[in-house]
């Protein structure tokens, strides 16, 4: 596909979405909330859908795996433990110029002696930047195309302006050892502390009230020590919505492998929200503040967790590639030693080629007994597990008492929408009701994903048809299954209504129904149609669901 294309396939689902109700800008009445989304009666759908099939996959379909569902909102001591407190409390600077905000320890960091050239987006960009750096710090830069420069590192705390063909700086500013990523701007605002949790205050204490006291008596404090008096306040009835679901797993260790008699390796999975006050949200629900996810911590012996990872990177990889059109658009990526998260020894990432390239849909990662001996130290709960059968390597006695290494496939069950999505949208040119050539756009989820599985439609809204259909939509409805009656407009445009919501069957009740009790099931895919007995028609349905 070329950019274009990609693009404009982002927009046409995008677009779909909102149309056929699968997801809305949240509050949008109001003008939207930049970072949030709304999944509508089609989207609630198919996310429970994706959500479901992990749970049978993971949990249900594995005696080794059992399932928590925790709270939300955990002890914020959890969060000091996990390194989340300290970890998500990132670095953040503006540039002055574009106002591109980013952080300091991912950004550039060209060297003393380095040119520092600023990568505009065009030479319009360029114009209007070179206007600005010389209004606001007094440099004329050199325009080259989209270029702007003469700006150069002199050494670790300075960069200078170097008028053409001169060694010496004409001026020099204050360097900070990078620059900013996209524009490589070295005009920088100073670092602001940002932490990626939402926090919130629990209990009935009035905070502000507190902190107005606080500051009343507390008139001769600089700005330093007042903003430390106030951090103490806040942080005794601070909590925070969880960055991700992992942590619970950590914490009910003990609870969940004494409750259930696990013996290693066994996992327990938990899916549900997380949120993150992003930097950046980006790709529609790609990123977003608020998000599903579906997690498993793997408790494995150690020695053994780079056997495990394979394992399971493949087993992950082969669940998502069995829900696609296109699985050759899956692959996974070995995470370099300084890309690796401090807790893990090795991780894989399952990457999906959206629009704008390979990304990634779900992380599969060796977590070592970071977390399990980080929760252990600081609730001095012992998180350890014995085994009766094992040797214990050091002393060579019978019985081995050690802290579980720990396998994490962890995925996003909105990233893993929008996947399917993506995957799932066609456009085809097919011959209309005339025999003219029109455009059908079709959705083709995976019959298991499909928010509704089989629609019913009377070909007429009369002669006894809407009755016979509705009582065809109440027995799938009895058998579990999400049927649809619908009938409204032309039986082609509910055909096309249902491509576009994915729905891989279409029953039609015609007047042949009355006469010989027969109904007509209309594949999504192929638009074949055949003709079966009305009585038939749910197994049929049940059949093709399970062979899938
Ligand atoms: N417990 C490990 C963990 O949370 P992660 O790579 O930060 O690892 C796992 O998150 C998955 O959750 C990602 O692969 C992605 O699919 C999803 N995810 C993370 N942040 C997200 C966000 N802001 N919006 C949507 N999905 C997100």
């Amino acid at each position: 596909m070329t950019e274009n294309q990609n693009s404009s396939l982002m927009e046409k689902v995008i677009s779909l979405s909102k149309q056929r109700g699968f997801i809305f800008q949240s509050s949008e009445i109001y003008g939207g909330l930049k970072s949030a989304y709304d999944y509508g009666p089609l989207g609630v759908e198919l996310k429970r859908n994706i959500m479901n099939e992990w749970w049978r996959s993971m949990v249900h379909e594995r005696e080794d795996v059992i399932g928590i569902d925790a709270s939300i909102i955990m002890h914020s001591k959890v969060w000091q433990a996990s390194g989340h407190l300290g970890g998500f409390s990132d670095p953040l600077v503006d540039c002055l110029i574009s106002k591109e905000r980013f952080r300091a320890d991912k950004a550039p960091t060209p060297k003393p002696g380095d040119e520092l050239p600023i990568r505009c987006t065009d030479k319009g960009q360029a114009k209007d930047f070179q206007q600005l750096i010389l209004k606001r710090f007094n440099i004329e830069l050199k325009r080259e195309g989209k270029f702007l420069k003469g700006l150069r590192v002199i050494d670790d705390s300075s960069f200078g302006f170097f008028c053409e063909g001169q060694n010496k700086p004409a001026e020099v500013f204050p360097y900070r050892g990078y620059v900013s990523p996209t524009f490589r701007s070295p005009f920088l605002s100073d670092e602001r502390k940002f932490n990626l949790m939402f926090r919130s205050q629990i209990g009935p204490v009035d905070v502000i009230e507190d902190i107005t006291k606080y500051i009343e008596k507390n008139k001769d404090l600089n700005r330093k020590e007042l903003r430390k008096g106030i951090e103490n306040i806040v942080s005794n009835s601070a909590v925070y919505l969880r960055p991700e679901t992992a942590q619970a797993m950590f914490v009910q260790f003990l609870n969940c492998q004494q409750s259930m008699s696990m013996k290693i390796p066994f996992g327990i999975a938990q899916m549900g929200k997380s949120f993150r006050n992003e930097i950046t949200v980006e790709h529609f629900i790609f990123r977003s503040c608020e998000f599903e996810q579906m997690e498993m911590e793997y408790f494995v012996e150690p020695g053994t967790q780079k056997e495990w990872l394979k394992r399971w990177r493949d087993t992950r990889m082969e669940w998502w590639k069995s829900f696609a059109n296109c699985p050759e658009k899956f692959r996974y990526r070995s995470h370099k030693k300084d890309e690796l998260a401090h807790y893990a020894d090795a991780c894989y990432d399952i990457e999906y080629e959206y629009p704008w390239g390979f990304d990634e849909l779900e992380g599969v990662a060796s977590r070592t007994d970071y977390d399990l001996n980080k929760h252990a130290e600081h609730s001095g709960a012992k998180l350890s597990y014995f085994d009766q059968q094992k040797q214990d390597p050091k002393t060579g006695k019978n019985g081995w008492r050690y802290t579980p290494y720990v396998i994490e496939p962890a995925a996003g069950a909105t990233r893993g929408l929008l996947v399917y999505l993506l995957d799932a949208y066609h456009e085809e040119i097919v011959p209309d009701a005339d025999g003219n050539e029109s455009k059908r756009v079709v959705i083709k989820l995976h019959p298991r994903l499909a928010p509704i599985k089989v629609a019913v439609l009377p070909l007429v809204k009369k002669d006894g048809l809407p009755e016979i259909a509705r009582e065809m939509v109440n027995n799938f409805f009895k058998a579990g299954i999400n049927a649809r009656y619908d009938e409204q407009h032309s039986i082609g445009k509910r055909y096309r209504r249902h491509d576009e919501a994915g729905t891989p069957y279409c029953i039609t009740i015609d007047g042949q129904t009355r006469e010989d009790g027969t109904i007509t099931i209309r594949n999504r895919d192929t638009m074949e149609q055949e003709r079966i007995a009305q009585d038939g028609a749910l197994q049929v349905i049940q059949k093709r669901l399970l062979e899938a």
